[in-house]
């Protein structure tokens, strides 16, 4: 049977909430992967040291078993240099939502006013600490991520050494930024491998397949999966996987997140094998991370094995992508 090996995987963002509902996924992903940046959107969000300690412990606590560094971050407001010197050694970056994006973003930036943000963002670039952005303006649902290119070109002029990830980009527009500015750098998502817009509302409505950014066109999709595929080296994998119950996803208001942890993997064995680049994956899930953020995770290795694997309907209450779906990679072992 054929398999396909793969080395500490690292998820580079990540929702796990708390409470029960972390209590639920984060074992899911602390199973096949070493490592993930997590975001910061819980309620409140992750603003202070104490918060980031608390929500590392809570995390730590539900993964007793399996070797998982949850690489925290704080929720982007404009903090002053010595909070930021006390904080620095127990975050890996810092999360800037646009006031109300998106889910639990409404303490976000209301302004890109780079004056005010310069102090906050000259002394991240300095202690060199990452900043990981959601780029969507309040346009247009499907212009959205395009029109805040000015702003991704706003920052990454005006603080040169300042390492700007671009979360989940799902347009061709994004893609191209990636080599106009050494300083930008970004994440893909599984299901922005997958689906463009016919598959959230181009037949009946697939609020599973919902999230913000919404998935976009055949051309952006083709786009995210010639930079995947190649692995550029200014890409790495986040899953973006936003786990909501399935009462707030099958309902009038559904929540914005595709629940994608546990399949991650397994679906982009498929895709990469697909287009007969499966050499590549180790770059995208992995090795680019790496060297982009400067980090060395624990071995773990995680063979997968091509057979026909029938995805959960679901994960104690939180549905997720292609539930029901038969795919065809499962995971076979990890060490
Ligand atoms: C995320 C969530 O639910 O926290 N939702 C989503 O649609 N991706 C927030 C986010 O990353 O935008
Ligand atoms: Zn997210």
């Amino acid at each position: 049977m054929k398999t396909h090996t793969l080395l500490m995987p690292l998820d580079m963002h990540l929702h796990l909430r708390d409470s029960v509902m972390l209590e639920n996924v984060a074992p899911l992903t602390a199973y096949s992967f070493s490592g993930a940046i997590i975001m910061p959107n819980l309620v409140p969000p992750v603003t202070t040291l104490e918060d980031v300690r608390n929500y590392k412990k809570s995390i730590m606590e539900t993964v007793p078993n399996d070797y998982f560094e949850p690489y925290m971050t704080l929720f982007y407001k404009n903090y002053d240099k010595a909070f930021l010197e006390s904080v620095a050694n127990e975050i890996t970056a810092i999360k800037l939502y646009p006031a109300g994006i998106t889910t639990n973003s409404e303490g976000g930036v209301s302004s890109f006013d780079i004056e005010e943000m310069r102090p906050t963002l000259q002394a991240m670039s300095d202690m060199e600490i990452p900043l990981c952005v959601h780029g969507e303006t309040d346009g247009f649902v499907m212009d959205r991520e395009a029109e805040f290119m000015t702003i991704y070109e706003l920052l990454a002029t005006n603080f040169p050494k300042l390492k700007i990830i671009m979360e989940h980009i799902t347009t061709k527009e994004a893609v191209e930024m990636l080599d106009k500015h050494e300083n930008l750098y970004a994440t893909i998502t599984v299901h922005h491998l997958l689906l463009t817009l016919d598959d959230v509302v181009g037949g009946m409505m697939m609020p599973h397949n919902f999230c913000k950014p919404i998935a976009k066109r055949p051309e952006d999709l083709n786009a995210l999966l010639t930079t995947a595929l190649e692995a550029h080296p200014k890409v790495m994998f986040g899953s973006d996987s936003a786990p909501h119950p399935r009462s707030k996803k099958e309902s009038c208001g559904c929540a914005a997140g595709v629940f994608s942890a546990p399949i991650a993997l397994q679906l982009l064995c498929e895709i990469f094998e697909q287009y007969d680049k499966l050499d590549n994956l180790q770059s995208f899930i992995s090795d680019n991370a790496q060297s982009i953020y400067g980090i060395c995770p624990e071995f773990k290795e995680v063979v997968l094995e091509k057979r026909p694997f029938i995805i959960p309907e679901d994960y104690s209450g939180v549905v997720p992508l292609y539930a029901g779906n038969e795919i065809a990679w499962a995971i076979e072992s990890i060490e």
